[in-house]
This record gives C-alpha cells, structure tokens and sequence, in this order.
C-alpha cells in the first residue's frame, strides 16, 4: 500500500454486536477515509480480553464484527482489515511501552475507574494497561490518525504521551496521532432513554444495533424517552429530545427534519408521530446493513481469506516499525 496522505488506524472489541455509536464514531469514517489513507482497521480481540474472559463467543463475535463492517461499505481490498492478535509484533511494542508507562497515570484513567467499579472481582493487569496496548496498535503502523467517538479521547491523549515518551528516550520514530473525525468534534451517539451512550453491552433496549429487525428498532423508537413537551414557542430544547433530533437528522431526510423543528418552534410538536417517523428512518438505515451483514457472517471461507490478507498487509507494516523500534531501543545485537 502507498501512502500518500498518511496513516490511518482503529480498532473495535468484539465484545457484542456493533451498534449507531460505533457507525457514526468509528464505522462510518472508515468508509471515508479508506479511498485517500493507507488505513489500517482491526478487531480487538486481545483487548476484548479484559473484560469478557469466557472465549467461547469470541469466533463469532469477530466474524460479526468483520462482516458487519464490510456490510457499512468497508473494503477489505483498499485496507487492511485484520485481527489484533494476528500481529504478535503488537504485544512485543506493548512489552516496551509498559516501561515508558506509570501506575499513577494508568489507574487515573477513566474507563480502568469504571471498569474496576463494574467488574471489582476481575480487576487485571491488563485492564490496567489497557490504553498501553491501545497506543501498541496504533503507533505499530506509525499511524497519525484514528478515527474514533468521544469517548476514545482520553486514550488518545494517552497515546500521545506514551508515542512522545518513546521519541524522547530513544529518537524520533513515531509520529503524534490525533483523535479524528474530518475537523469535527468526535462524535458521541447517546443512548434512546437519556441514560449514557449507546453501547455494546450496556443500555440494550435504548441502543439501536445493526442487527436489530425492524420491528424491534420500531419498539426501541417509541420507547425513547421524552418529556411533557415545549411550552413556549421557540424554546431551547432539553438534551434528551435534543438527542432524538440529532439522531433524526444523521439518518433521516432534510425535509422531515424540518418538519419537526417547526413543529416544536410552534408547540404543536407530537411525539408520537415524531418517534415513529423516527423509527422509520431507523429501518431504512440499520435494515439494508443487517440483510448484507447477515450474508457475509455466513461466508465463513471468504471472512478467513479476508482475515489472512489483513494480517499480511498488517504484519508486513508492523515488522518495519519493530524493526525501527528495535534498533533505536538498542536491542540489535548482531
Ligand atoms: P469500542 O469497541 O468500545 O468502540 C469502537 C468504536 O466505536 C466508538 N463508539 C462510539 N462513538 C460514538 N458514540 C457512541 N455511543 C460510541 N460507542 C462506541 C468508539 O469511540 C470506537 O471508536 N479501545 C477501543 C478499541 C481499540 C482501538 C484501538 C481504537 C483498541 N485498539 C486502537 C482505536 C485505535 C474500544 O474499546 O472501542
């Protein structure tokens, strides 16, 4: 692969099925950037590890993950699409990054709080270290963009540190990544019931998936919650109907839109109405991904010539950056 713009990495845990916040995050920036960057885009299945131990699933969950982001238009001919334990070299820079790395730091980051708040019986190392490995992935590529929601912020920033660190010790090698959406704040999809984000794990029923059927993203629609409704004409509008709105104009079209923006101006706003045209706009989104997703999951021979093209494309960029990183490290000793 060329590059002539640049390096693009980002990775996704096969943790559950994908969902609207991973497309408008992560997904859908793939798909725009895979024409102009040499992309690199994997699944993290070693990162999945920290959280959800029982591998049982794991094939699967990859297959989904692949497949569903081949279905959002992904082409695995233009990037390199491939699975983070595919390329060993990744837990070797790991290896070298947890030196440059300090406990202080690693135990004040967000998601290690919140996870060892949520699962106290399986607080591991590798929870801790997380973000180190997260940097491994993306600086083995020399990347300096990565596509990512809102909520990879603080990981980013963290990579910028660990990148910075190894340049000062050992020479230049890596360039700076930066957190990226086209110029734009990164996105943050919130969840239907004005509770977080949507997610693959938590908030099910008020997060919408790719593989949801259509009458259940009708359900999940109707259920979104609401309030008693604008009283005075013109009024600013709370987050949570504010949420549905900026919903409604990612998937749906200009004119309902603005439909429903005068509708609340003039206090004659129907919620009713608006969430079902809401879940509308929904099906006809999420529907032609699910049906393309759900043939591709069942091609198992080409999801491993994918996976097997991916890793050579990703092996052959990450044995040259170790190569590099070896050399400056002083680990070349013949
Ligand atoms: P993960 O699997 O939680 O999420 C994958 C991508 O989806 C984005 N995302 C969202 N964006 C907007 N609104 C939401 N509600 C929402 N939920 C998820 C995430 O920001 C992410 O871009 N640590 C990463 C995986 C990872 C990675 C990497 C990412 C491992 N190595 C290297 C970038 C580069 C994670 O857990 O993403």
């Amino acid at each position: 692969m060329t590059s002539r713009k640049g390096i693009v990495m980002s990775g996704i845990r096969p943790t559950g099925y994908l969902h609207l916040g991973n497309y408008f995050g992560a997904v859908r920036n793939y798909v725009r950037m895979q024409d102009e960057f040499e992309c690199y885009f994997m699944v993290a299945d070693l990162h999945s590890l920290t959280t959800h131990p029982d591998t049982s699933q794991l094939k699967d969950n990859i297959h989904r993950v692949l497949a569903e982001n081949i279905a959002c238009g992904l082409d695995p001919d233009k990037v390199a699409l491939y699975c983070q334990s595919h390329v060993p070299e990744t837990a070797e820079l790991y290896l070298y990054l947890n030196m440059l790395s300090y406990v202080g730091e690693l135990e004040r980051t967000t998601t290690f709080k919140d996870k060892a708040r949520s699962q106290p019986d399986n607080v591991n190392a590798g929870l801790l270290t997380y973000p180190v490995l997260q940097t491994a992935d993306i600086i083995i590529h020399r990347a300096s963009y990565v596509p990512v929601g809102k909520d990879q912020e603080q990981h980013l920033e963290m990579c910028r540190n660990f990148a910075n660190r190894f340049n000062h010790r050992f020479g230049e090698i890596f360039p700076e990544p930066v957190a990226f959406n086209f110029g734009e704040d990164l996105a943050r999809i919130p969840s239907l019931d004005g509770k977080g984000k949507m997610s693959k794990s938590e908030n099910q029923y008020a997060t919408i998936y790719l593989s949801d059927g259509d009458d259940l993203i009708r359900k999940k629609a109707m259920k979104a919650v609401t309030d008693s409704g604008p009283v005075e004409p013109n009024s600013p509008k709370p987050e949570i109907i504010e949420n549905l709105f900026g919903l409604m104009r990612l998937l749906g079209t200009p004119a309902n839109v603005q439909h429903y923006e005068d509708a609340w101006n003039n206090c004659t706003i129907k919620y009713g109405e608006f969430k079902k045209q809401l879940g509308e706009d929904l099906v006809s989104f999420v529907s032609p991904i699910r049906i393309k997703a759900e043939e591709i999951q069942a091609d198992k021979q080409y999801l491993k010539d994918i996976m097997i093209k991916g890793a050579e494309k990703a092996n052959h960029s990450a044995q040259k950056t170790m190569k590099l990183v070896r050399e400056a490290m002083g680990l070349n000793y013949y």
